[in-house]
């Protein structure tokens, strides 16, 4: 049997009157950007993106040559493609809005070009996040009408540039995937309806931040890692890639908790809420998970700045609604 193209699945979806035209170019767009950016990426020292640009981004991190590749990469698809009013960047301070002599959409777009840049130089998984927002008609669109919550997004996906070039989208019926085929060039349908099991025995976090942790994180952990003697009474595994991509891709794939809780050094979480957390949180609620901040459902979370970090939990549901019950009993 043939397998539908990322193109087939969408059109599918607008026939079903799911999404409209636009919305359907938007999201080919993105995803003819995560192509050249996945050949990029194998490039690898070939193709001139290794090493570190001589910029900070927003977040006053060292910017990688590739981390600037990939952002513009994504922005020069994205400017005259029509469908956008807006676009915001994790590499940028600041709303772009689409050049008025270029036409405008209906859709604003927030992306992270590319997530777990520290992978980029030692050759592990890294990718690309994206979330999709509507821009209410007449309006302009500053930082103010992008601060809308998680459960706003009219699509979201990301990419991950590992082993095989995987895209994962959802348009808010069921999450997808797709796997990049080399020979033909195209995003195939690969993983339909995808679920994660409610239940797990695998998580993963940063655990050199153990020492900074809240009580209720501390005390999950520790449960876990006392395995079959713990009041669990069951073993468990640990993962961390450092790219949330694919760490989140693994969950989705076989279940699993993904947690960077806020600490006594990220005060406020490590991870951005409007290009990270929120379009992960949609995909993972899709995909019958769950995702908080540990307290609250991170779709539900009102917006303050573009650019704002947040605590997450996500992944199985039984276990994200452990943690998040940890935390309520610690109040
Ligand atoms: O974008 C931030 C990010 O690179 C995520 O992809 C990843 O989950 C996290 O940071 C890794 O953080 P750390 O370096 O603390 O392991
Ligand atoms: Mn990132």
């Amino acid at each position: 049997m043939r397998r539908a193209s990322l193109t087939q699945f969408l059109i599918e979806r607008q026939r079903a009157g799911r999404i409209n035209a636009d919305l359907r170019l938007l999201i080919e767009t993105i995803a003819r950007a995560c192509k050249a950016i996945s050949t990029r990426v194998n490039k690898g020292a070939l193709g001139g993106g290794h090493g570190s640009a001589s910029s900070e981004n927003v977040q006053g991190e060292i910017q990688k040559n590739l981390d600037v590749m990939s952002n513009e990469i994504l922005l020069e698809a994205n400017e005259w493609g029509g469908n956008l009013a807006a676009l915001v960047s994790e590499e940028m301070e600041d709303v772009k809005p689409t050049p008025t002599h270029y036409p405008r959409g209906e859709y604003l777009l927030l992306f992270d070009p590319l997530d777990g840049s520290s992978n980029i130089d030692v050759n592990i998984s890294v990718g690309t996040i994206f979330s999709v927002l509507r821009c209410p008609p007449g309006v302009e669109p500053d930082e103010q009408v992008f601060l809308q919550p998680g459960r706003s997004q009219v699509a979201a996906g990301f990419a991950v540039y590992g082993p095989t070039t995987q895209l994962v989208i959802t348009v808010g019926d069921g999450a997808y995937g797709f796997t990049l085929d080399r020979e033909t060039f195209t995003f195939v349908l690969t993983q339909e309806g995808i679920k994660i099991p409610q239940d797990t025995a695998e998580f993963a976090i940063n655990a050199s931040n153990m020492r900074r942790w809240e009580p209720p994180v501390k005390r999950y952990i520790d449960e876990c890692l006392a395995g079959k003697d713990g009041p669990r009474g069951k073993e468990f595994n640990m993962r961390w890639v450092a790219s949330m991509v694919a760490d989140v891709y693994r969950v989705l794939s076989r279940g699993g908790i993904f947690m960077y809780p806020r600490d006594s050094k990220n005060k406020d979480g490590r991870l951005r809420l409007m290009y990270e957390a929120n379009p992960m949180a949609f995909i993972v609620e899709q995909a019958g998970g769950s995702a908080t901040d540990g307290k609250t459902r991170i779709l539900d979370i009102r917006p303050k700045k573009l650019h704002q970090r947040i605590a997450v939990v996500l992944g199985s549901k039984n276990e994200v609604d452990r943690v998040t019950s940890y935390h309520a009993n610690s109040q």
